[in-house]
This record gives C-alpha cells, structure tokens and sequence, in this order.
C-alpha cells in the first residue's frame, strides 16, 4: 500500500475518536453561531468574491488532514504551510475567519475551533448566496501541522474521472458525493491557469479540447490568449456565479464547464446520470448537496483550540 494510503487510513482510524454533534456548544457558547454569521454577511457585504472564497477553502481544509483548519496556519520558520502551497492562487478572504474568531474569543475565549468557524461559515457562504442550509455537527479540532507539500493530495483540475473518484474514495466519498460537491462550481471565479490546458495546446493535434462548446472555448481563448496572459485574468465559475443554484450542471450538458474535472462528470454512464438529475431538479441538487456537504465537514483531525487560527498553541 502507498505511503498517502497508509496515513490516509491512519488519519481516518483518528476521526473515529472525535464525534461532532449539532448542539456542541449549546451551553460553552451560545452565539457562536450568530457570531460568525455576522462575520460573514458584513465581510460579503463588502466583498462579493467572500462566500465563494470560504466554501473552497472549507474544501481544501478538509481534503488534507480532514477538517482541522491546516489551511489556515500560517507559514513559520523553515515551514511552509499550505496556503503558500502551489494551488493556493483562488484561496483569499482569510481575514473574514479571523474576524469570526475574534468574536466567538471575546465572547467565549478558548471553546470554538477554528475548523468549526470554517465548517460554519461555507455553510453561512452558501445561505448568503440564496443556496440552503443545515445543521453544521460541530466539535472539530484544530490541528498542529500544516504542510505546503501536501497540497499536492488536493484533486487538480486536469483529473479524469477514475482520479476524481478516487480521491473522493480515500476521503470516505462517493461518486454522488463527487457529483453533489463539484455543484459547489456554481459560485465563484477561476484564473485562466486553471484551465488552459483545454484552450492552447490541448495535445499533439488538437488545440482546443473538442469537448468544449466552440462559442464558449473562443470566449475564454480571447480572455486568456496563449501569450500575454494577466496573472489576474479568469471568468466566472458561471455566469450566475454570485447565486447558488444548479447552473452549474445544466452548463455541463451544454459544454461550458471550465474544467476537464467538471467535463470528467459526464465520462461514466453513473456519474452522467447523477449530473442529469440535478440539472433537472434543483431540489435532488440541494438535498444531495447538503448530505455530501456534512459528510465531508465531518472527516476530522486536529487535537486542540487554537487561540489564534493563524498560529498554532
Ligand atoms: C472535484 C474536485 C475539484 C477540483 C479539481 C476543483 C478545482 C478548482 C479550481 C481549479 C478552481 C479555480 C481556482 C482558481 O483558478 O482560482 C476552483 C474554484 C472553486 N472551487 Fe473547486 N474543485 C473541486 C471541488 C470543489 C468542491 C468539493 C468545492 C466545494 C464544495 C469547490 C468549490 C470551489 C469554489 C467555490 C471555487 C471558486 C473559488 C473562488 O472564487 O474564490 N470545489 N476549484
Ligand atoms: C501562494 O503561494 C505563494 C508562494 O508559493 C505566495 O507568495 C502567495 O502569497 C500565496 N498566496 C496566498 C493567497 O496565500
Ligand atoms: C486517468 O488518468 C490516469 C493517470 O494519467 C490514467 O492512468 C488512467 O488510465 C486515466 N483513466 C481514464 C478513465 O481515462
Ligand atoms: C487529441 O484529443 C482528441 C480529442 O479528445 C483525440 O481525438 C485525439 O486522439 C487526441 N490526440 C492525441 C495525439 O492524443
């Protein structure tokens, strides 16, 4: 068994040892919750570009050593942490976690994890942007470690769909659970980076993946031409990518995904009949995603509260 295999397995024999429950902080901090909602509706009054900024970055905390805010440690020392890892170019608004955490330390110093606030506010991210919302369990710990190099375990964008699903697989996910989470697409921006790979140089005789609609792979081309490309440059997710709804699936039978990731959802007759029904029914999108939300905020890790998401104790 490969080295990644063994410690994912050993990591997920440690998340049996913490269980979440819904009412964790009932009596140790009451208004955690309203808290952190408050923290996340002023910084996305503001900024538009927040609720999609902290459902990914929910994403990426889980997918490396579970839920246990890794992605928030800064970098120290010789170590680099994981925001400063290569595929950190979408990670932003940090500041809005650290806003949250100094209102649940003023209110009830020591008691709420970072990973909670994080778990939280992706759930507060997507009722923000007119999508639904659940019971977050909480009870996360925060971890010590966080470590640049093992960004590399986050799937990429160039994934077909055997590599998505085993992705999802080791992290105790299934195919739906892939389907569902990849709806999380409908918000947000991507930078051309992400996806150039499908509009120059597709391979030795294509230039652009033909699996793309022609009109919509000539939009990105002109925004993001071979050469000269701005470090900023990208588009929207999708062209309602401030809502949360199921554009995004209803844009993947149409060809005007962005990533071969996206496209990869339709390459197996179980995960193309998945797609189909929430293209067809926001309510079975929603449902699923909510399911598939809980079950990935729940792969756990961590040992501690961290006075300060930044730093460990
Ligand atoms: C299935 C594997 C996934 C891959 C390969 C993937 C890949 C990507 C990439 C490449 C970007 C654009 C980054 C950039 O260029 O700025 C992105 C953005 C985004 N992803 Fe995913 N993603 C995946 C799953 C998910 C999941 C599970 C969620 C949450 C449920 C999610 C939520 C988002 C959001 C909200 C954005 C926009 C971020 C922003 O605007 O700040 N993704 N993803
Ligand atoms: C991403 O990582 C680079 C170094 O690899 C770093 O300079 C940059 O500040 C990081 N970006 C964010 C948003 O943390
Ligand atoms: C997916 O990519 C991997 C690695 O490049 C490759 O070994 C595998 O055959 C591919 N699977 C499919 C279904 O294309
Ligand atoms: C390039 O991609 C196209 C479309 O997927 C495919 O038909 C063709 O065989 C590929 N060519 C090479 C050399 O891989």
């Amino acid at each position: 068994m490969s080295a990644l295999l063994s410690s994912l397995l050993i990591l997920s024999l440690f998340s049996t040892g913490i269980s979440l429950s819904s009412n964790y902080y009932e009596k140790t901090c009451p208004n955690a919750e309203s808290l952190i909602r408050k923290a996340v509706r002023d910084a996305a009054t503001n900024d538009k570009k927040v609720p999609a900024a902290l459902l990914r970055m929910h994403f990426h905390d889980c997918f490396i050593r579970g839920c246990d805010a890794s992605v928030l440690l800064d970098s120290k020392g010789k170590n680099t942490a994981e925001k400063d890892g290569p595929p950190n170019v979408s990670l932003h608004a940090f500041y809005v976690i650290d806003n949250a955490k100094s209102a649940v330390e003023s209110a009830c110093p020591g008691i709420v994890s970072c990973a909670d606030i994080l778990a939280l506010a992706a759930r507060d991210a997507v009722v923000l942007s007119g999508g639904p919302s659940w019971v977050v369990p909480k009870g996360r710990k925060d971890g010590r470690t966080s470590l640049a190099s093992e960004t590399r375990q986050l799937p990429a964008p160039t994934f077909n769909i055997s590599q998505l699903q085993q992705s999802f697989a080791q992290r105790g996910l299934s195919l739906k659970d892939l389907v569902a989470l990849s709806g999380g697409h409908t918000l947000g921006f991507s930078h051309c980076s992400s996806f150039k790979n499908r509009i120059h140089n597709f391979n030795s005789t294509t230039d652009v993946d033909p699996s793309i609609n022609p009109s919509f792979a000539a939009s990105l081309k002109s925004t993001c031409p071979a050469t000269n490309n701005a470090k900023n440059a990208g588009v929207p997710m999708d062209p309602s990518s401030t809502s949360f709804d199921n554009t995004y699936y209803k844009l993947l039978f149409q060809q005007k995904t962005l990533f071969s990731s996206d496209k990869a959802l339709l390459d197996s007759p179980k995960t193309k009949n998945i797609a189909a029904k929430f293209a067809s029914s926001k309510g079975a999108f929603t449902k699923a995603f909510i399911k598939s939300m809980i079950k990935m905020s729940s792969i756990t890790g961590g040992q501690e509260v961290r006075k300060n998401c930044k730093v460990v104790n």
